[in-house]
């Protein structure tokens, strides 16, 4: 009995300590990964550039930068602050849930979403980055690869599969979220 005790005084202690190890400053942050091998693809963090998220070597462009994103909580949105917007400001992620369209961001210092876009149920379910909306959970996130003549460096453009499209150059991708470490 007294074992017993003792035992779960253990467990309980080493319990609160993790938690305690567990960082929720509003100052963390996480980088996006391509879970999915694709061609050419060495590099499989979510790159911002020109208002929208690439893998690849586009991040061999000055115009590019790595996508850090706050939040990951689904009840709040994610913002994402870039260096190469001018004013600089806070951005909102966001997909067209119910249609096919790159990832998006709404403008900084703006408070205005587009009809059709969900800001908010983004989070890690099971592992990976998904979209909880109206009860529902999915990841119909799907890689398109860039024209060389947008840029010429092999990349692919993160897009969301709302409309569950077959096209040419795109392949389904799982993404995990990480903290950033730096
Ligand atoms: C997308 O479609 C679902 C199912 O028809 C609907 O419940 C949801 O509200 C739609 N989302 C948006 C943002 O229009
Ligand atoms: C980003 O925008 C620049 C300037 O408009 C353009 O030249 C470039 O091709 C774009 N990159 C991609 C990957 O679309």
């Amino acid at each position: 009995m007294k074992f017993t005790a003792l035992l779960s005084a253990i467990i309980l202690g080493a319990l609160s300590s993790q938690a305690a190890a567990q960082d929720t400053t509003a100052s963390t942050r996480y980088q996006l990964s391509v879970e999915t091998q694709l061609p050419g693809v060495v590099y499989p963090t979510l790159m911002f550039a020109n208002g929208s998220a690439y893998i690849g070597n586009i991040k061999y462009n000055t115009y590019s930068e790595p996508l850090l994103l706050s939040g990951l909580n689904p009840q709040y949105g994610n913002g994402f602050t870039s260096f190469h917007s001018s004013p600089t400001g806070w951005q909102t992620f966001f997909v067209y849930e119910n249609q096919t369209r790159p990832i998006s961001f709404t403008v900084p210092h703006s408070a205005y979403i587009p009809a059709g876009a969900a800001t908010t149920g983004f989070g890690v379910f099971d592992g990976n980055f998904k979209l909880q909306s109206n009860g529902k959970i999915s990841e119909k996130w799907i890689a398109c690869q860039v024209s060389k003549a947008a840029t010429p460096y092999d990349s692919w453009q993160i897009l969301w599969n709302g409309e569950g499209k077959t096209m040419d150059n795109c392949k389904d991708v799982k993404l995990i979220a990480r903290k950033e470490t730096c």
